[in-house]
């Protein structure tokens, strides 16, 4: 087979990953990428549900690729969002130049739905249950040469009452330590400068007998690249996971660590598992134990029975941690949630409150950058544009700098100037 593929991706870390996977797949039947909706063969839409503007973001770009798509070829439409039988029910109805439409557990089969859709030129709609799934995919074609995702686990056990995850991704399994292991120590020797362990809590990662820290041990190898992860659940940070960033010679001087609220009540009813005390003596401990550590957090406003009191809370948390970077949210209904059954708060004092959120923010990045000048940092170098490097620093701050560099390099630079969260430097000689 071959012909062109054309993939977007919505959503978070996880589903970018997953969509290197259907590439790979794709390019090992022949098939290449192209950037135009209007040359592929094949056309790959893997969706995000978590938030309802997510998923009318889909529908709006469906609507634009029928009229792009070329004749004969074949668009699937797969991910969180027709995970959702209702969803993929729907679209399959209303959208009938969709041809193929998979769901999480499936969409590692897509060349299989492929032939069989060329074969019969039937329409396919095929949305599998949470227990079972397609198998690991070796072969991705990762779309950046510095860093790349690798996954350690997949779903989630959690059940944030706000949340879709668990029902569209199923719950938690780990994958198998040698397999992570080979697939990075691969990964080194191809040249990656940083590796991201994805999964939507790292901290219940579980296999074999060995678990995060284990891991993260084996991963501290000797070799020298900078090593991440994605998501940390607040209420399974341990002290041993800080001491580990404190000793270990890989891992990057930063935490995501989402609160998610700053309030007992609203952390209560999100189904969080931990008390805003608890979640700034995890602070505490991880800064103590690893001073130069860079946070940050999602947050989430609007969540139903939120008060203008549980607000404040939120927003003196955020005063008191000073995260680096903050990822805002409005609490978005989602169907089949408990919280979509809760009393809801209007969207004029959502909006208001995210508005105050941001300011607050703004400032603590502001004064958090302005901090920085005069600092040395190790910048990851991942662009270079007119003679401008731009790279990530140990603690996660975006910084552009000059002088002599390279990308996928990691360069030592002083910080000279800050404008709002961005920082300017130069290289160290
Ligand atoms: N497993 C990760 C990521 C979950 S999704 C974690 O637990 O942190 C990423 C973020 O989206 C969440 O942290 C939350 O802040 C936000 N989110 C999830 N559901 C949401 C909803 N219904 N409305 C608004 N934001 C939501
Ligand atoms: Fe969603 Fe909570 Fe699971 Fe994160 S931990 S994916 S927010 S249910
Ligand atoms: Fe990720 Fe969206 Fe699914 S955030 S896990 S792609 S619902």
């Amino acid at each position: 087979m071959n012909g062109k593929y054309h993939i977007h991706t919505y959503g978070c870390q996880m589903n970018v990953h997953e969509s290197e996977k259907i590439a790979g797949l794709l390019s090992s039947r022949g098939f290449s990428s192209c950037d135009e909706v209007s040359e592929a063969d094949v056309i790959v839409m893997n969706t995000c549900c978590v938030r309802e503007t997510a998923e009318t973001k889909v529908l709006g770009h469906l609507g634009r690729i029928k009229s792009q798509k070329k004749k004969g070829a074949v668009l699937i439409v797969c991910g969180c969002m027709t995970q959702q039988k209702a969803v993929a029910e729907m679209l399959f109805k209303r959208c009938p130049f969709v041809d193929i439409i998979l769901g999480t557990f499936n969409q590692r089969s897509v060349i299989e739905y492929i032939d069989t859709f060329l074969a019969t030129g039937k329409r396919i709609v095929d949305i599998w249950d949470g227990d079972r799934d397609t198998n690991e995919v070796s072969c991705a074609v990762r779309d950046d040469n510095i860093n790349a995702w690798v996954n350690i686990m997949y779903g989630c056990n959690n059940f944030c009452t706000y949340c879709i995850v668990p029902y569209v991704r199923g719950r938690e399994r780990s994958r198998p330590i040698d397999e992570i292991v080979a697939e990075v120590n691969g990964l080194l020797d191809k040249g990656y400068k940083q590796i991201t362990l994805l999964g939507q809590n790292v901290n219940s990662y579980d296999c074999g007998g060995k678990n995060f820290i284990d891991l993260l041990k084996i991963l501290d190898c000797g070799r020298e690249y900078r090593l991440k992860f994605m998501t940390s659940h607040p209420k399974d940070f341990s002290v041993e996971l800080a001491e580990e960033i404190a000793n270990s010679k890989v891992l990057s001087h930063n935490l995501h660590l989402p609160v998610q609220a700053g309030s007992n009540s609203v952390l209560k009813a999100m189904n969080r598992h931990y008390t805003r005390e608890q979640y700034l003596d995890k602070i505490k401990a991880v800064r103590d134990a690893v001073p130069d550590i860079g946070l940050s957090s999602d947050v989430m406003v609007g969540f139903p029975t939120e008060t203008e009191e549980d607000f404040i809370e939120t927003l003196d948390l955020v005063e008191k941690v000073k995260y680096n970077n903050l990822f805002m949210f409005i609490y978005s209904r989602r169907s089949g949630t408990p919280a979509d059954k809760m009393p809801q708060i209007d969207y004029k004092t959502k909006q208001e409150r995210i508005s105050r959120l941001i300011k607050t923010q703004f400032e603590i990045s502001k004064n958090i950058a302005l901090s920085f000048v005069g600092c040395e940092l190790t910048v990851l170098t991942s662009e270079q544009k007119n003679g401008v490097f731009y790279g990530k620093a140990q603690n996660e701050l975006a910084v552009s700098f000059t002088g002599e560099a390279a990308v996928g390099q990691f360069t030592k630079v002083k910080i000279t100037s800050a404008k709002n969260a961005n920082l300017t430097g130069e290289v160290v000689r």
